[in-house]
């Protein structure tokens, strides 16, 4: 068995790696870190977790050397505390955005801060497996990328990689609340949340910058709203493509690209209420549905795609990754189908 600690561990996050970790059959959870709540049980605040655990929280400064340490805490804090977290497991996988991006400069362009470590950005790779499963295999150090950047990318890649993208892409995301943590705000009050469809970044979201790294430094331009879902991302990419591009060239593109990826499936059926990639099926799943339609009026392509933000748009994205740089079966801990009607 390999011992996984989780830090930030009273979060969304960390609260669905923690069920993803109990739930996996080479997996034991030894710790989990909370500020606040250090000395309360886990179920107390994950209810979810009742009868699976009798684990409590421990302080940060209690944590001892494990196999991997699985890192939930927030943008702009894992930054600091990163070089003390290397030397406590063999492999650390980031779930936070510190770092996603290889140019520091970004950090400062779009989280408004110096990147304390920029010396440690290259030394992490992307914890997207159908990218960058190779690398992975031998990876100590691993960054997951943000939940609407996963939906993004994995919409946008094989069109991108064929070079198929003639333009400038736009990036329409949905979220639905946990997306924005267990974190307190006056945003996530029922009463301001509850039925809204609330445009909170019009430009420039901080995804924006890993989508647009992700696929060859192209211009992406994305805008974030949140709606009416506790779980789940949906996004729709507008983008002009070359002369020439059909469906049926999409569909076969799409088809070979994602062939053996048993997570990502290609949805784009011609009838039916979900023939195009919907977030409501996908709850607690680590599926992400991609889909296309082609817009031959104006020579572009939408690329749509869905997922759940807390399962392959971070936990079980980290766990897969996981997967492949211990050489466990890749969807070990992850098999659960979804629920439908839900
Ligand atoms: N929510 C999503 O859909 C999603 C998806 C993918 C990735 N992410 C990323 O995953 C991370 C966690 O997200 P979340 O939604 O779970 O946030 P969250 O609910 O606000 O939880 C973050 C947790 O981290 C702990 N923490 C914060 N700063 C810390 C520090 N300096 N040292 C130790 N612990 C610290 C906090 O607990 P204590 O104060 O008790 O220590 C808090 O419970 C973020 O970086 C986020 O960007 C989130």
């Amino acid at each position: 068995m390999l011992t996984v600690a989780v830090v930030g561990g009273a979060g969304y996050i960390g609260g669905e790696l923690i069920r993803l970790v109990l739930g996996h059959p080479d997996l034991e959870l030894a710790a989990v870190t909370s500020r606040r709540l250090a000395g309360r049980r886990l179920d107390g605040t994950h209810p979810n977790l009742r009868g699976t655990t009798d684990l409590s929280f421990v302080a940060p400064d209690q944590l001892g050397r494990y196999d991997v340490l699985l890192l939930a805490t927030g943008h702009t804090e894992t930054m600091h505390s990163m070089p003390d977290l290397l030397g406590r497991a063999d492999v650390v996988i980031d779930l936070s955005a510190d770092f996603r991006l290889a140019d520091p400069a970004q950090y400062r362009r779009y989280y408004q801060v110096e990147h304390p470590h920029p010396e440690l950005l290259d030394s992490f790779v992307p914890g997207l497996p159908e990218l960058h499963r190779k690398r992975l295999v031998e990876a100590d150090r691993i960054s997951v990328p943000g939940c609407m950047a996963t939906a993004a990318i994995l919409a946008l890649q094989p069109l991108a990689d064929a070079g198929l993208v003639a333009g400038l892409v736009t990036v329409d995301a949905r979220t639905g609340s946990s997306g924005s943590g267990a974190t307190p705000s006056p945003a996530n009050l029922h009463a301001e949340r509850s039925g809204a469809m609330r445009v909170f970044a019009p430009s420039g979201h901080r995804h924006q910058a890993e989508i647009s790294q992700s696929i060859g430094g192209r211009p992406v331009s994305m805008t974030a709203t949140g709606v009416e879902a506790v779980r789940g991302v949906q996004v729709v990419c507008r983008v002009p493509v070359v002369e020439g591009v059909d469906e049926r060239t999409l569909r076969l593109r799409y088809r070979e690209f994602y062939r053996d990826e048993r997570f990502v499936r290609v949805v784009t059926t011609r009838t039916g209420l979900y023939r195009l990639p919907e977030p409501k099926i996908l709850t607690g799943t680590n599926y992400c549905d991609v889909g296309f339609a082609v817009d031959e009026q104006h020579q572009q392509v939408l690329a749509i795609a869905a997922l759940d933000n807390l399962v392959k748009g971070g936990a079980g994205n980290a766990v897969q990754c996981l997967n492949i740089r211990f050489g466990l079966p890749e969807h070990a801990g992850l098999d659960f189908i979804g629920l439908h009607p839900v």
